[in-house]
């Protein structure tokens, strides 16, 4: 029988987008139990413990009530790691897990060395029994490396005439995280599952119970570990391919006078189907579905599964071509030339009620179009110029009005605080997030400002489309044929 273990205290290794608000929930639905967030990045962790929440490092609605509730109470944000994770009962590494961008596998496999040099410091740091739980999302079989870099600095030395017997040892599971940027609270409190992999039922069963406070018993779902870990790229490539199909057909539709929400509104409703994940729009964008993909087709070609590789491939490819035709078109309907013309840009995260960008299309989107010599006026309600100017990798040059930066190619770009300073003066309309407001934009204000003929793209087909007609704009919405 195996003794059942309760945890107490809780370090979390990363303070990003996954472990800030999957700590904020776990320390608001368990008062009893103590959790610390720790991070290499002391600016990241000062902002967490900033007075002003509406200024934490990750935008998230519900998150700055839970960190107001928490904090001080029995949720921490420290850079101390090594004290926290000698205090801790168990552990989650939840650090970042990007492509790799040089050596073996550049382009497609993970790069593990922040995991791996989390687990070093747990193995270095822990004292007594530690769960360590995987929460990043991780190539199938990482758990054996975890346990590999654990397993040496297991001690199990019994009492000696000099000292009391000291023992130090471990387990591991698998806990992938499923929360989608801009619903991640609601994600986290309401889940659809919960999966814990691993092979030892009480570290299995102590992890059960701390979700236990809150999620429902049917939703914990128990697997193997490498179960586990492949469920969470397996879902992340099913959602990602849902959207690659959608934007497939939208293509399709263009070219057929068909429109893509009907023939969506119409396979959705078979329920073998289902009607999420199945609007069409600038492609998938965010830190993980092309890098869990492509993390994918490198497991499959190490396990020498060619056929499977290139099947999901095709899935970053379609995304790859989705962005690019978006900007390719932009420029065919403005008469072929973007060049000197001022683009008004609405939306750069890569969702809505997010301020992340990582990967998002507004990025490769921008630059395209950037290459042709536009000048972009690019609003966007929670990102930063300076965030736009690192993911474009050029600073702004405020003042362009099609004028004003004049014929010469170079393309430039401004950050505009509203909506309306954007659009004035500007050739086109390019929607690219789906933010909640650009549903409500005033058309017949903004065709007064810009300069004509007028033209909106709607890349995610959200704004009053017949309104932006009647207000004399000409209008492209993405997977509406002619
Ligand atoms: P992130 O980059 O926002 O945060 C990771 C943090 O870990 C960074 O702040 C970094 O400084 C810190 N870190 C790295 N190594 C460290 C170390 N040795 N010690 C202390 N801190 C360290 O990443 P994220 O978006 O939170 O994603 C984390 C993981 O969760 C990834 O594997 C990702 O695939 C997965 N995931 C992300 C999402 C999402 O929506 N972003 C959802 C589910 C799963
Ligand atoms: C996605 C998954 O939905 C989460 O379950 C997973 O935990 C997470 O990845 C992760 O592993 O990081 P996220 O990327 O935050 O979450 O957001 P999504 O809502 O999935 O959107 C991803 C991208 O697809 C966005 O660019 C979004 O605009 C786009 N999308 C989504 C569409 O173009 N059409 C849709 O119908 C849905």
């Amino acid at each position: 029988m195996t003794t059942p273990l309760t945890v107490r205290t809780i370090c979390c290794i990363g303070a990003g987008y996954v472990g800030g608000p999957t700590m904020a929930v776990i320390a608001d639905r368990c008062p009893g139990i103590q959790v610390t967030v720790v991070d290499l990045n002391a600016a990241r962790i000062a902002a967490w413990n900033g007075a002003d929440t509406a200024a934490l490092p990750v935008y998230e609605p519900g998150l700055a009530e839970l960190v107001e509730r928490c904090r001080g109470r029995n949720l921490h944000f420290s850079t101390e790691v090594d004290q926290a994770i000698a205090a801790a009962d168990m552990v989650f590494l939840s650090v970042n897990t990007p492509t790799k961008t040089r050596g073996i596998g550049a382009g497609e496999a993970s790069d593990l060395r922040w995991i791996e040099a989390s687990a070093r410091q747990v193995a270095a740091q822990a004292q007594g029994h530690t769960i360590v739980v995987e929460k990043s999302t991780l190539p199938v079989r990482t758990a054996e490396t975890v346990k590999a870099i654990l397993g040496a600095y297991q001690e199990h030395n019994g009492a000696t005439a000099t000292g009391p017997a000291k023992t130090k040892t471990f387990a591991v599971l698998s806990n992938p995280e499923f929360l989608a940027e801009g619903t991640a609270i609601e994600d986290l409190k309401n889940p659809d599952r919960v999966l814990i992999g691993g092979d030892e039922t009480a570290a299995i069963e102590a992890l059960a119970e701390v979700y236990g406070h809150w999620v429902a018993p049917e939703r914990i779902l128990r697997t193997n570990l490498w179960s586990s870990e492949l469920s969470k790229l397996t879902a992340n490539a099913f959602l990602a391919q849902r959207i690659s199909s959608i934007n497939s057909i939208a293509a399709l539709c263009e070219a057929t006078g068909a429109d893509v929400r009907e023939v969506g509104r119409a396979i959705g409703s078979d329920s073998r189907i289902g009607k999420r994940f199945l609007a069409a729009g600038p492609g998938f964008g965010g830190s993980c579905f092309q890098k869990d993909i492509l993390n994918l087709v490198y497991l499959c070609r190490h396990y020498r599964l060619e056929e499977v590789a290139r099947y999901w491939q095709q899935v970053v490819e379609l995304n790859n071509w989705q962005q690019q035709r978006i900007a390719r078109l932009v420029v065919r309907r403005l008469f072929g030339t973007v060049s000197g013309k001022r683009i008004a840009v609405l939306g750069f995260a890569f969702k809505a009620d997010t301020n992340d960008t990582r990967a998002a299309p507004a990025i490769r989107i921008c630059h395209d179009l950037l290459e042709e010599g536009a000048h972009l006026a690019i609003h966007d309600p929670k990102v930063s110029s300076d965030q736009i100017s690192a993911d474009l990798g050029t600073p702004d040059s405020p003042g362009g009005d099609g004028l004003g930066h004049g014929l010469n190619g170079e393309g430039s770009w401004e950050s505009s605080a509203s909506v309306l300073a954007a659009v004035r003066g500007a050739d086109a309309v390019v929607v690219l997030t789906e933010w909640g407001a650009f549903a409500q934009l005033d058309w017949t204000a903004i065709a007064a400002l810009m300069r004509r003929p007028a033209w909106l793209f709607d890349a995610r087909a959200i704004t009053d489309a017949a309104a932006a007609r009647s207000a004399g704009l000409q209008v492209w919405r993405v997977g509406e044929g002619d």
